[in-house]
């Protein structure tokens, strides 16, 4: 504890010299989420990091998060210096959508509106007409679905297939998924849901079909931390990163919180849903970048002025 509230004072002292600020995903580590807050940053989903850094005067953002959240911000800020504590930290669903094939399958398709979720990367995002976040998904798909267009939707395929149910939107998929999201199970959780009656079942819309179907709240991170807030239940039963526990747990003391069901090494594991990449964070990285200015995360000026368009949309939609 004492060198962790060395490396503390050291980082804060970094930020304010270096007039950065730090941006965090509820998926990082609590005390880099609480580190954000002290600062004057912020901890948030996936669609607010990407405003927030928009309308911060800092010059520099360090982004605890993955890698499409740090190049977001550069795609958006392309004047700041944005840096992340470890430039390793991908995601399974940018992983699976590699651009060129992806712009193949676009080509293939010319009448399809292109709609893709912000785990992706810049060149996708460029070959884009919408981006969109868990947060955002509906209502966007659902404005598209009235103006009569079609959607070609990429890379969560269980989102694009959750939005589509939800909307009725004509749409065709490309077939990701996120690891850690995918290993929830429906059998398992129904049986949990079963010896815990009072509690209300919060998943994230990565997870499969079956899981969503048996949720009482399905939304993005931030929905799913309103949800134990808002509603009266005294159980929540989680299907989403378990980092996620740390913020709902500060705003809702008196809550118990039961991690869903995932599989497991051969059978049924409670501690499964941790994002691997999420994880990298940690103080240590932090501090360290600070110190040395690397990992500063680099977007060729032409790919950001692309790759904003369809951001800012999303964006201007949302407000
Ligand atoms: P949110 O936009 O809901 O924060 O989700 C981001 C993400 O990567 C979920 O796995
Ligand atoms: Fe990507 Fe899944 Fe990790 Fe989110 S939890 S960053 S979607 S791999």
């Amino acid at each position: 504890p004492a060198e962790q509230e060395r490396l503390k004072q050291d980082i804060k002292t970094m930020l304010r010299r270096q007039n950065a600020v730090l941006v965090a995903h509820y998926y990082t580590d609590g005390a880099l989420q609480d580190l954000a807050e002290e600062t004057g940053g912020c901890v948030a989903d996936s669609l607010e990091m990407a405003r927030f850094g928009t309308e911060h005067p800092a010059t520099t953002l360090v982004v605890a998060g993955v890698r499409f959240m740090g190049e977001t911000s550069k795609i958006l800020n392309n004047e700041k210096r944005v840096l992340m504590p470890d430039l390793a930290a991908t995601c399974s669903l940018d992983e699976g959508c590699p651009a060129g094939l992806f712009s193949a399958y676009c080509d293939e398709h010319p009448d399809y509106t292109v709609v893709v979720y912000a785990n992706t990367s810049a060149e996708v995002k460029a070959r884009s007409d919408w981006v969109v976040t868990s947060g955002i998904a509906l209502p966007i798909i659902r404005h598209l679905a009235r103006s009569g267009e079609k959607v070609l939707w990429a890379p969560d395929r269980h989102l694009g297939q959750y939005v589509q149910k939800q909307t009725g939107a004509e749409m065709i998929y490309w077939p990701g998924s996120c690891i850690v999201h995918e290993r929830f199970r429906a059998e398992a959780l129904a049986e949990m849901r079963s010896r815990h009656p009072q509690a209300a079942v919060l998943v994230h819309p990565e997870s499969p079909e079956e899981v969503v179907a048996l949720a009482d709240v399905v939304g993005s991170t931030t929905a799913l931390i309103q949800a134990v807030v808002t509603l009266p239940n005294p159980e929540f039963i989680v299907a989403t990163d378990a980092g996620i526990m740390h913020k709902m747990q500060q705003l809702a003391p008196g809550k118990v919180l039961i991690e869903a069901p995932t599989l497991g090494e051969g059978a049924t594991c409670q501690s499964c849903a941790r994002c691997p990449w999420m994880g990298m964070n940690s103080l240590q990285n932090l501090a360290e970048v600070l110190k040395t200015g690397k990992n500063e995360i680099v977007v060729s000026a032409d790919l950001a002025r692309k790759a904003a368009i369809p951001i800012r949309r999303m964006l201007d939609f949302a407000r």
